[in-house]
């Protein structure tokens, strides 16, 4: 996602979009651009880097003008860069454009924009709508909202654009399809922006455009029309956020908001990759590999902390569906080993800020060693993108709270989808089992919402747990992953000493911990192992432990003998982590605000550990 803000009226546009573009920096941050329009004429600035960078860039350039369009970029297609930045222009260079989202079909569409005679400067999704904008224009001789609405009638994909015409200063369109656009109604004036932070000092009153909704705003008027051409009429509401709330998005913390986002950034990491009527997978940024991923014979996945759990998920997903042996390394192990490797192994690098330097390391002396690397990446134009062969981003929006949630789920969901298109290339899954497989994962997102409704119930628990010293998590087959990544989440953000065991080995060894002060969280299921995890429950129950189970709705048996449970949508074994995560990620969540931690900066640690 990233960060959008328009203002059209009288005052210095050019102070009012900058402060906006910072207060949404939250949204994304890897470049911004202004595109500004004065009596003497019309400059855009943009530049690779934080608002700051275009701030010092354009401090001796003129800013004057009373309507400006201004874009903090998340990149999705084409890296960070200068020309990559938005705004970006129409062939003419008479149109610019800034968009929050994707265009799915892009592609498409650029090609037959260049078969016409346009050129195009970056490689973003993005100039190619308003390429798009201009050809319809141009073609159909239409004003420009009506252009603009044509043209989105013929966009797959999400976007929140405002768009502005050099020759025609005295409007702005915007429009919206999945992303949000919030607009600031003033006197004399309009503000739009991704959310109200850059709009509450200057008006309360504010519109929220609604999907396939699309406006034609001027000083002193405001016309909003829908994709159909019936014209809406706008609802004013009155904010009552408080500025310093409003950039966690009403959260108290960003961790929380990351845990809430998950619905959406599930369902964004799978925007596009897959074709439900045909069963069918795409993954464009390893589909020049699938004829190599037919023959190969290993995988390793490379990773630290919480990507490194995500690995695992991956590794009983591979082996499943696609029948190909999986080793699973931490990169700061695998790198110092000497490893054994030759150009038949993939690599699959999973790093959310394509930054660690151990997951770094990792993949140079695979590299040299011959083999080909892919990476599950968070961030689009990080270091470990540019530095693999090929690979898959997660597009789970920029993570700020220091301990990965959204990111996590999103790895595991590209790791789904990998090992279901391994699967398809190599035809060892039947369309109808990929189809249904791809139909239930589909049915994730809303899955989680049903989850993320427990919360209250999560907290109570959490109150009852808050003082433990010492905290279990147990997991079998894909529960395992989820318990190691329950008990980092607790440890890292409330400081509880906490692990996470396979629930066949506490009887090896860590059931000498049990006692009655000892919380043990079981993922505790309805799949393959749960009778043998009941039996683990017994185990615990029989000295004194306090158990809490992670359970499938409507079930009755581990009911009977948990001291607290958590119930989550019933679905197929192997998406289990992207469902039982969720609760786990709210229990260390809540528990650690009720030790007074600091949750979205937990002490000794950072976002990203660039160093080894
Ligand atoms: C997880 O909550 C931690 N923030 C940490 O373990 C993190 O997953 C690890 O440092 C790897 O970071 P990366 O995914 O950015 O490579
Ligand atoms: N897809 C567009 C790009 O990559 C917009 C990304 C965003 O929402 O920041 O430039």
């Amino acid at each position: 996602m990233c960060g959008i803000v328009g203002y059209i009226g009288f005052r210095e546009a050019w102070p009012i979009v900058i402060k906006g573009l910072k207060r949404l920096e939250y949204r994304g941050y890897d470049s911004a651009g202004v595109a500004i329009i004065n009596n003497n004429g019309f400059n855009v600035y943009k530049k690779a880097g934080k608002v700051s960078t275009l701030e010092d860039f354009a401090s001796d350039k003129d800013r004057s003008g009373s309507i400006a369009i201004g874009h903090t970029r998340w990149a999705t297609h084409g890296a960070p860069s200068d020309v990559n930045s938005h705004p970006h222009s129409s062939n003419d260079n008479r149109l610019h454009i800034i968009h929050n989202g994707i265009i799915e079909n892009y592609s498409t569409l650029k090609e037959e924009l260049i078969s016409r005679g346009h050129e195009f400067k970056s490689a973003t999704d993005t100039e190619v709508l308003i390429h798009l904008v201009e050809e319809i224009q141009k073609i159909e001789q239409i004003d420009l909202m009506e252009a603009v609405r044509l043209a989105l009638n013929s966009v797959i994909g999400a976007y929140a654009i405002v768009i502005i015409d050099r020759e025609n200063p005295g409007q702005l369109i915007a429009a919206r399809k999945g992303s949000p656009l919030v607009i600031g109604v003033g006197s004399g004036e309009y503000f739009i922006a991704s959310d109200a932070t850059p709009i509450v000092e200057y008006t309360k009153n504010v519109i929220y455009l609604k999907d396939n909704e699309i406006a034609l705003i001027k000083p002193n008027e405001l016309l909003i029309r829908r994709l159909d051409n019936v014209i809406q009429t706008p609802l004013i509401q009155e904010l009552e956020l408080k500025l310093e709330a409003i950039e966690k998005g009403g959260f108290d913390h960003f961790m929380l908001k990351e845990i809430y986002e998950q619905p959406r950034s599930v369902k964004d990491c799978m925007r596009g990759r897959i074709n439900l009527k045909d069963g069918k997978i795409e993954l464009g940024g390893i589909k020049e590999y699938a004829d190599k991923l037919k023959n190969i014979e290993r995988i390793i996945i490379v990773a630290c902390g919480t990507s490194w759990h995500a690995g695992l998920t991956g590794e009983y997903l591979i082996e499943e569906y696609a029948r190909i042996p999986v080793e699973v390394e931490y990169a700061s192990e695998f790198r110092y080993r000497n490893p054994i490797i030759n150009e038949k192994d993939v690599i699959i690098a999973i790093s959310q800020s394509g930054e660690t330097a151990d997951t770094m390391a990792a993949i140079e002396i695979a590299k040299e060693k011959g083999a080909t690397i892919f990476g599950i990446c968070n961030v689009v134009g990080a270091s470990i993108p540019r530095i693999t062969h090929a690979g898959v981003y997660t597009h789970a929006g920029p993570e700020i709270g220091v301990a990965s949630t959204k990111a996590f789920t999103a790895q595991v969901t590209v790791l789904t989808l990998m090992a279901l298109y391994i699967a398809q290339q190599k035809g060892t899954l039947p369309v109808s089992k990929l189809t249904s497989l791809l139909t239930e994962l589909n049915s994730i997102p809303d899955k989680i919402q049903t989850v993320l409704a427990t919360d209250y119930l999560i907290k109570n628990i959490a109150a009852k747990v808050k003082d433990a010293k010492n905290c279990l998590f147990l997991g079998r087959g894909s529960g395992f992953p989820v318990a190691l990544e329950g008990a980092l989440k607790l440890k890292e953000i409330s400081y509880i000493h906490a692990e996470g065991y396979p629930a066949a080995e506490m009887k090896h060894g860590p059931i000498a911990l049990i006692d009655e002060k000892m919380p043990v969280v079981f993922i505790a299921t309805k799949n393959s192992s749960y009778e043998k995890v009941i039996s683990n429950i017994q185990e615990v129950k029989a000295r004194k432990g306090i158990v809490i189970a992670i359970v499938t709705q409507g079930d009755t048996e581990v009911k009977k003998m948990a001291d607290y449970c958590i119930e989550i949508p019933d679905a197929d074994e192997v998406f289990l982590p992207l469902l039982a995560t969720i609760p786990l990620q709210l229990l260390a969540y809540h528990i650690a605000v009720m030790r007074g931690c600091n949750v979205d900066q937990p002490r000794n640690l950072a976002k990203s550990v660039t160093v080894e």
